[in-house]
């Protein structure tokens, strides 16, 4: 059968950006065939809600909570406990656990790679210790294991690789902390940038939208020199931070926060090639009645959301961009 075209949904930030919600909505509006993800394991952490049940994941993609074959693609990197507790996880619930198959290609993660990121990359680089960077090391270096090395505790999961009809990639992380595009070493392994979804099997040709996930304010979790961290020393900040609830979905660490950098925003736009813009968390500088953003490397400041929201249109607008549309969302939901 053939591939009718995929959409693609990816972080134009640091993750955290709200893309499981996004993926989540998609699911439920468009009739894909598959949710697939492409890079990363389970560093990333999906907030999802099902009938307002709130569901969380690290590396199972959301296609699974609507009824979608659910892939765990080539470029992905898997933790074998993890992802069984994933699946139980799911079962216990409801969820249809069929659905969800993985490439025989994909990476494991073992004990080895978890303690080595523990002692090592989490205090230098501030990773998520899941042991990510040495599988990934271990894979470039053509000495890693892959799923279809240990296949039979996944025997009942194996995916047969082959794609048809409408397809939806689901990023994990985010633009800024893509492999090449971020701020290298204080990024993940892997790449988060839509081009990289390919890896699933699929031509560029078939890409149909690029959703590009953003909050209105930005966060950061894990180390990066290049962040500012004001967090601490501005009340202003410390308040979004709080009432943004911005704690790490799968470490749970006090996630840095600043004002939106529209700056880096046009940049991962532009790059990306981002179709569809998702600006969430509108709601939140609702209820600080904080209006700021950065641009051309200077903080603005705005009297409403409205007058926010109508000075970030023109700027995103009269940019050199793929964008068709621009949508702000309190709780994604309606996109
Ligand atoms: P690693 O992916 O665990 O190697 O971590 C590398 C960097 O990416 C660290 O700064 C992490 O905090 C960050 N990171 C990795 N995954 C995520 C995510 O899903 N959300 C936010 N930050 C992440
Ligand atoms: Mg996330």
């Amino acid at each position: 059968m053939n591939i009718e075209h995929v959409d693609i949904c990816v972080g134009l930030a640091w993750g955290d950006e709200g893309k499981g919600k996004i993926v989540s909505e998609l699911s439920k509006a468009n009739e894909y065939d598959f949710v697939c993800r492409w890079s990363g394991g389970n560093n990333a952490g999906h907030t999802i809600y099902v009938n307002n049940k709130k569901y969380s994941t690290h590396l199972i993609p959301s296609g699974v909570f609507h009824g979608i074959k659910s892939i765990i693609g080539p470029g992905c990197v898997v933790n074998e406990k993890s992802f069984f507790e994933e699946i139980h996880y799911l079962q216990e619930n409801g969820f249809d656990t069929n659905l969800i198959k993985i490439s025989p290609k994909a990476h494991i993660v073992t004990s080895h790679h978890i303690e080595k990121d523990k002692q090592k990359y989490n205090k230098l680089l501030g990773t998520t210790a899941r042991g990510i960077g040495p599988c990934y090391s271990h894979k470039y270096a053509r000495k890693g294991t892959r799923v279809m090395n240990v296949k039979e505790s996944f025997a009942d999961f194996i995916w047969d690789e082959k794609l048809y009809g409408k397809v939806l990639c689901e990023g994990a992380q985010g633009f800024w902390l893509d492999v090449d595009y971020g701020n290298y070493p204080y990024v993940t392994s892997s790449n988060c940038l839509p081009y990289s979804a390919c890896n699933l099997g699929f031509p560029p040709q078939k890409i149909r939208k690029i959703y590009g996930a953003v909050k209105i304010y930005d966060t950061r979790v894990g180390t990066d020199p290049d962040f500012p961290d004001d967090l601490l020393c501005n009340q202003e900040l410390m308040t979004l931070a709080t009432e943004g609830n911005e704690y790490g979905t799968t470490t749970n660490r006090l996630r840095n926060v600043n004002y939106l950098n529209l700056d880096k925003l046009i940049s991962a736009i532009q790059i990306s090639g981002t179709t569809d813009l998702i600006i969430s968390k509108v709601d939140i500088l609702e209820k600080t009645n904080i209006y700021r953003y950065y641009y051309q490397d200077d903080l603005h400041t705005c009297q409403t959301i409205d007058n926010m929201k109508q000075e970030i249109e023109t700027i995103l607008t009269s940019q050199n961009t793929l964008l068709d549309k621009i949508i702000f969302s309190s709780h994604p939901g309606k996109i």
